[in-house]
């Protein structure tokens, strides 16, 4: 079993390398729906109490961007914002190649599985995608903005219990990724040092 496990330094030095990747930096083309599938299955590895799959990617096509754009554009309109930030907020349906959205599918009042962990399974499910993509070569994005919160724009993805939570832009990437925030001194690990005893 050991020998035919490849070096495990290849795999971290690929996932440490991930980072996002801005729709301005992506061009096509983007993934294919096969790849989009594949991505999409590697998200169920995330840990998933109860096998509830708390989380859902849905793809927008091409032919889709501009209805999208409309929901955005009427959106920024009741938000009282009008003329080229109107057309700002409806250029984001055409961001990147590829655009997916992400829901959350709750299951509020679980007996065993409480939100905050059908909500971490949701969050590490997009990782998973994201270093999906990342392996095959893609760059990729998470963006949300006040188009998350539209309740017109929600309608036209979620169902009974379910929540936009985010988009996902994705495509090749036009430059190197980089970090956007400085290296963290230290990995995000501890000892415990015990509880205080009173
Ligand atoms: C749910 C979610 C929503 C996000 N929305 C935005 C956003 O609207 N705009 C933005 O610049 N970054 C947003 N981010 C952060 C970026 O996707 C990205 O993670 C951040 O720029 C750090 O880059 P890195 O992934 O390379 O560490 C969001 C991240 C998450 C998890």
């Amino acid at each position: 079993m050991d020998e035919e496990r490849p070096d495990s330094g290849v795999w971290l030095a690929a996932l440490a390398s991930r980072y996002s990747v801005g729709p301005k930096h992506l061009a096509e083309p983007g993934p294919t729906p096969e790849e989009l599938a594949q991505a999409a299955s590697v998200s169920l590895r995330a840990p998933d109490h109860g096998g509830l799959r708390p989380f859902r990617f849905v793809h927008i096509a091409a032919s889709q961007r501009a209805a999208l754009g409309e929901l955005f554009a009427t959106g920024a309109r009741e938000r009282g914002l009008d003329g080229a930030d109107v057309e700002r907020a409806r250029e984001r349906a055409f961001n990147g190649p590829a655009l997916l959205a992400l829901i959350g599918c709750w299951q509020p009042g679980h007996p065993e599985v409480p939100l905050r962990e059908q909500l971490l399974c949701a969050g590490a499910g997009l990782m998973n995608l994201l270093n999906a993509l990342h392996l095959m070569g893609y760059g990729a994005k998470t963006l949300s903005g006040a188009s998350v919160d539209d309740p017109a724009v929600s309608r036209a993805f979620c169902g009974e219990s379910e929540q936009l939570l985010c988009w996902v832009v994705c495509g090749r990437p036009q430059r190197a990724a980089h970090p956007r925030y400085p290296a963290a001194p230290a990995a995000p690990l501890s000892d415990w040092s015990g509880p205080v005893l009173g």
